[in-house]
């Protein structure tokens, strides 16, 4: 990230591969609880080619790598030569250069294939997406060498940041004075007047009557979609932080004093929720049976990874991939579907007007999160113009794991309670994500 990639390489690429870094690798792999997490299914040998075969591999009539794997387990790490094409069950090939950013950058295989910039020359797709978590651990495991030099010169650009940081030199107040006609100190003065509903002070004694009333499958549903809601409102107020810390330490002033209250917002959601549990379902439900796989990866793992990145890299495009995924992924696409959900269960069949009236002014805040998260990016962009098709593969990505999520949703019921239909939230939520896609000029 801090690196020119493609200088890096050619300066390093002689440590790659060399029967030391094949020995690190095998001990790498079988000593990661991740990967032996992530390929506990996977029982299929797998060859990594080389084309055009570089120096290195053709002193050893190599065309790449064989690895014997077997559930969560690495048997071996060898020199392949043409033999072991038939052995193999998956072939992926890429050149010399391919092969070593994807394994500095810790690329998602899955996805460099889609992209077509790795061959799946032997295998099926639809295997190796179901075991797409076990292959890029599998890649992550490999060792990566970087030149020292350029180490040193990252290592003395954080401890100067750190020096900056441990000191006021001025105060933008006493400067120039806060831009109150700025777009964040608006959102602001709205989050003053319109943010301000206290969840405890909803009535939610008609919820526990009509709760009551409810039938079991409606109770069920509404209880999936709380628990979708509770962890997602819980996960937003955490990760957030790192945000608000990249925008403070670059002096941003306006942009903070709107995210805090951003911050207290999404606490009041995890609030509600909270509320609803205690108050009108009455007990603590097994919630967690309703993560899914692809809720996981999305709430459990691509969020905070996407916005804890930024304690170690505040670069724009980081921080582009992590207001994506928090605003447009989590709030704008899934959220804001959630909330019509919410409506065509509870409004159109006039039931629970304690949640309505939370969801109601939740969605208002969700709205100036969102119009924040498209200001950030919309800044972003203008300042790094560069980085528009990085950021546009990354939203690729984040929005196939959210309409996996609404598939995933809907897919335990045969009929669903309230007559909803998974083909209309899935077109509203793409609408949804199309429609802030626009805003972007994409
Ligand atoms: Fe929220
Ligand atoms: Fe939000």
């Amino acid at each position: 990230m801090w690196f020119n990639k493609k200088d890096d390489s050619a300066s390093v690429s002689n440590e790659y591969f060399t029967e030391k870094w094949v020995k690190e690798w095998f001990d790498s792999i079988n000593s990661s609880e991740k990967y032996k997490r992530a390929a506990k299914h996977w029982n299929s040998p797998i060859l990594l080619k080389f084309e055009p075969v570089p120096e290195i591999l053709r002193e050893k009539n190599s065309i790449g790598f064989y690895l014997d794997l077997k559930y969560g387990e690495c048997l071996d790490i060898s020199y392949a030569t043409s033999q072991e094409e038939d052995l193999s069950q998956i072939i992926l090939t890429a050149d010399e250069s391919t092969w070593i950013r994807l394994i500095e950058d810790k690329k998602d295989p899955t996805m460099m294939i889609m992209k077509k910039k790795l061959s799946l020359e032997k295998g099926s797709i639809v295997m190796l997406s179901t075991q797409r978590q076990a292959a890029k651990a599998l890649l992550d495991t490999a060792p990566t060498y970087r030149d020292s030099k350029q180490q040193k010169e990252f290592i003395s650009e954080i401890k100067e940041k750190q020096e900056k940081e441990s000191k006021h030199t001025s105060f933008a107040t006493i400067r120039e004075g806060l831009d109150f006609e700025s777009f964040p100190m608006k959102l602001f003065q709205k989050a003053k007047q319109y943010g301000i509903w206290n969840p405890s002070d909803i009535d939610l004694s008609r919820d526990r009557e009509d709760w009551k009333q409810l039938k079991e499958d409606e109770k069920e549903i509404l209880i999936h979609l709380s628990g979708l809601f509770l962890a997602g409102e819980e996960a937003v107020t955490i990760d957030i932080l790192p945000l608000m810390q990249v925008v403070a330490s670059e002096g941003r002033l306006e942009e903070e004093i709107y995210l805090t209250s951003f911050l207290w917002e999404e606490a009041k959601h995890t609030e509600f929720f909270s509320l609803f549990v205690r108050d009108v379902i009455g007990y603590q439900p097994d919630f967690e049976q309703y993560h899914k796989t692809h809720y996981k990866t999305l709430f459990y793992e691509k969020l905070p990874r996407d916005l804890n990145q930024l304690k170690l890299d505040d670069t724009p495009i980081a921080q582009l991939k992590a207001s994506g995924t928090y605003n447009m992924i989590v709030e704008g696409t899934l959220a804001e579907t959630g909330y019509a959900a919410y409506h065509k269960m509870l409004t159109d069949n006039d039931l629970l007007p304690g949640m309505q009236e939370g969801i109601i002014n939740l969605k208002q805040d969700e709205s100036r999160h969102i119009a924040y998260g498209l200001y950030l990016i919309n800044r972003l962009l203008e300042e790094n113009p560069g980085y528009r098709d990085e950021f546009e593969n990354h939203l690729e990505e984040l929005l196939n794991d959210a309409t996996n999520i609404i598939y995933e949703i809907f897919e335990p019921y045969e009929v669903v309670p309230f007559g909803l239909e998974k083909e209309w939230f899935l077109e509203y939520a793409l609408k949804q994500f199309q429609h802030r896609m626009d805003k972007l000029g994409y």
